[in-house]
């Protein structure tokens, strides 16, 4: 039987940021433990959190794939949790491990519909359904293999390399059988690219002779684009 509090803490959004997020993007409440689930819900409680780049889209009042999170609701945001109470007709059980979207919230009340239960593979960690086999992962693997559809013995790029996806879709492609090459805006990076990701080279963006270096590469057969514009 698992406890829950008598309070939780969530984060909403407190105003919409014109710029930079500041201190008072967000607010913290602490609402009293009255969260019960109803039919076909469970009651999640956060284990982690993922803080991505598409969090700042969320919170911009413009059209999107996702509506924007409106002032005073608990902010979207991506997390792995465990189930601690089930509601009439769930086909989740206590102590399931879960991931789902329920927001930047210590314990939420969820549709079954709404989340996903982890079958943790073997040699793997409930964590790495927030990186490899979580969306980083998964954006990586379809971009390669369902629009890039990279072959053996092709050469592939891919900007933002060092990144969540890119340093995911630069290993995809090594084990592809493709030739990869990677656009950091490092040299730290660049080099991390190379000696520990494993890619056949990096380019630092940065670099004034950037352009000249980049066209001696000379056919590339797919561009994975994490970042968009110009190059
Ligand atoms: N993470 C996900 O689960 C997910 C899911 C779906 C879509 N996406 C999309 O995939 C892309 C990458 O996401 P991510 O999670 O991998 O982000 P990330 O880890 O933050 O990596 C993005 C990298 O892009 C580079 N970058 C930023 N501005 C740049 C610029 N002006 N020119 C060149 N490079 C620039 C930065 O590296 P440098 O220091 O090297 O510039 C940054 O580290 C984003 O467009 C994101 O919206 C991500």
């Amino acid at each position: 039987m698992s406890t829950t509090p008598k309070e939780y803490k969530r984060i909403v959004l407190n105003e919409r940021p014109v710029a930079e997020i500041e201190p008072t993007t967000f607010r913290t409440e602490i609402l009293p433990f009255d969260l019960k689930p109803g039919n076909g819900e469970v009651v999640v409680r956060m284990t982690w959190l993922s803080l991505d780049p598409a969090m700042r889209g969320y919170i911009r009042d413009t059209r999107s794939y996702l509506p924007p999170v409106q002032i005073g609701e608990v902010m979207r945001g991506h997390g792995l949790g465990v189930v601690v109470e089930v509601g009439p007709g769930s086909e989740f059980s206590v102590g399931d491990s879960v991931s789902g979207a329920w927001g930047m919230t210590e314990y939420a009340v969820v549709k079954d519909s709404a989340i996903q239960k982890l079958n943790v593979p073997k040699g793997a960690e409930p964590l790495d359904f927030l990186n490899t086999l979580g969306f980083s992962g998964l954006t990586a693997y379809f971009g390669l293999k369902d629009i890039g559809k990279l072959k053996a013995g092709e050469t592939l790029v891919v900007s933002g390399a060092a990144g969540a996806v890119g340093s995911i879709a630069c290993q995809l492609g090594k084990r592809i059988g493709a030739k990869v090459y990677g656009i950091a805006g490092s040299d730290d990076k660049c080099e991390w690219l190379v000696k520990e990701v494993g890619i056949d080279g990096a380019f630092n963006y940065k670099s004034p002779t950037f352009r000249e270096d980049f066209k001696k590469l000379g056919y590339l057969d797919v561009f994975f684009d994490n970042v968009g514009g110009a190059l």
